[in-house]
């Protein structure tokens, strides 16, 4: 699985760098380090949402740090399981 995370301006003031922390330290914690790459992409075009543009796979997901965890056992878990 490819998670392609933004880390354009608005994102960045968004707060991607603590997302891309966050599914980090989840993904070596639930030992999927083999199973998902993580990326980072210039702006996707969708700075007005609220959140950081994260894409799984080809579909599009807004995440702020505060949800990430949330995100991660809802969506990610879910769609590698
Ligand atoms: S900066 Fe992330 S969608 Fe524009």
């Amino acid at each position: 699985m490819e998670i392609t995370i933004c880390v354009g301006s608005s994102c960045h003031l968004k707060g991607s760098r603590d997302v891309i922390k966050i599914l980090e330290r989840l993904i070596t914690l639930h030992r999927l380090e083999d199973r998902i790459t993580l990326k980072g992409s210039f702006c996707m075009g969708e700075c007005s949402k609220k959140g950081v543009c994260v894409c799984v796979d080809s579909d599009r997901f807004n995440v702020a740090p505060l949800n990430a965890e949330l995100f991660f056992n809802d969506v990610i878990l879910k769609r590698i399981n």
